[in-house]
């Protein structure tokens, strides 16, 4: 890998009450002293020099990024205008490594992962980047544990090495009929990491993407210009809000999966922290001041002091100014209905 990029510009509002939009959940440290975003950057800055890790995301988080990373130099932080999900911000980004090196290989990392086992992360990435040389799109594919919505799913093809083959299918949040179907029949989860030529992503952009392709084009025309901002706003207004996922990764031909041996979660919902953080003997994780009896399986993160009796599968969690009660079979609901209002800010 050449060049690394960290999308950062999410809003992440499956983790509402904590995670708004103002302040999405890649700036909240959740798990101690550290951001997500600063321990996706530590991750990579394992791999790769600081000048080749550009971090990209919406212009009004330029203030959280300076704060927990304020070693990155401007001209490693790409802003946007306007969130329109990953194919845009990837595009934008590849568009400022074309114009350092029209030859290069990108990794492109999201920054709402926990993940452990560092070693064997990296060398995944170093498989990764010796097949992005061939012309391959790459993506770390994860053995599931259970009928997820929220991910990607991967049929493996034809086996060209060791944990590495091509693909058949790629099938982005499938319903959850589908996904158990899918678990059954041997998918692996798609980690939302992905490898290439920056070349190869612009030929599949052409191809599926057109109107993106020229847009983009027209901003690389305008880096370094006076008219950059505001050829970047005229093109982000044109775009339609789509994941890189839908957009190319399910259409592509070039896309290579190399299944993962590194500890991954998205910490995308509530329900991640029953999985990463340590659980009392009845299965609660309880991130507060509290007492809890008679309660079973529920996540309570608050910054008051509660007393819970008698709960099951519930989660509770309270800031300042709102608090979620939701039973976990709900948690899915959470994002689309706090979108809708006000609160979300
Ligand atoms: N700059 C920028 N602008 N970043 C964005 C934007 C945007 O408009 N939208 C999302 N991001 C960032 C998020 O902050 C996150 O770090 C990353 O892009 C991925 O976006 P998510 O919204 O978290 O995607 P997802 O989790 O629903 O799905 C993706 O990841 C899954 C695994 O984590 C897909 O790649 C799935 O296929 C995959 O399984
Ligand atoms: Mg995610």
């Amino acid at each position: 890998m050449e060049y690394a990029c960290i999308l950062s510009g999410g809003s992440g509002l499956r983790l509402w009450p904590k995670s708004r939009k103002a302040f999405p959940k890649q700036f909240l440290k959740l798990f101690g002293d550290k951001s997500f975003l600063e321990m996706t950057y530590d991750r990579i800055k394992k791999i790769l020099p600081q000048d080749r890790i550009f971090i990209v995301t919406h212009i009004n988080y330029r203030s959280h990024l300076k704060l927990l990373l304020p070693q990155v130099k401007d001209e490693n932080l790409v802003f946007e205008p306007e969130q329109k999900e990953t194919l845009a911000c990837i595009a934008l980004v590849c568009m400022h490594v074309l114009k350092k090196d029209p030859d290069s290989i990108l990794g492109v990392f999201p920054s709402d992962h926990f993940i452990s086992n560092i070693e064997k992360f990296e060398s995944a990435m170093k498989k990764g980047y010796e097949l992005a040389k061939k012309d391959h799109i790459v993506c770390f594919g994860i053995l599931p544990t259970r009928a997820e919505t929220n991910y990607g799913y991967i049929k493996r093809g034809k086996k060209i090495g060791e944990g590495l083959f091509l693909t058949e299918r790629f099938i982005e949040k499938p319903d959850s009929k589908k996904a158990k179907y899918l678990i059954k029949s041997g998918y692996l989860w798609n980690s939302g990491i992905y490898i290439f030529k920056v070349s190869t992503f612009l030929r599949e952009l052409k191809r599926y993407m057109p109107h993106y392709y020229d847009i983009f084009m027209r901003i690389f025309s305008a880096i370094s210009n006076e008219n950059y901002i505001e050829e970047l706003k005229k093109g982000y207004k044109l775009l339609e809000k789509v994941s890189v996922d839908k957009a190319i990764m399910e259409k592509t031909k070039k896309l290579v999966v190399c299944i993962s041996e590194f500890e991954w979660d998205d910490v995308g919902t509530w329900s991640a922290f029953e999985r990463i953080l340590r659980k009392d003997e009845n299965g609660n994780v309880i991130k507060t001041e509290a007492i809890v009896s008679e309660s079973k399986n529920c996540i309570i993160f608050s910054d008051k002091f509660v007393m819970a009796l008698g709960i099951k599968d519930i989660i509770l969690v309270s800031v300042e100014d709102a608090i979620l009660i939701c039973h976990k079979s709900k948690e899915r609901e959470i994002k689309d209905i706090i979108q809708g209002i006000a609160l979300n800010e």
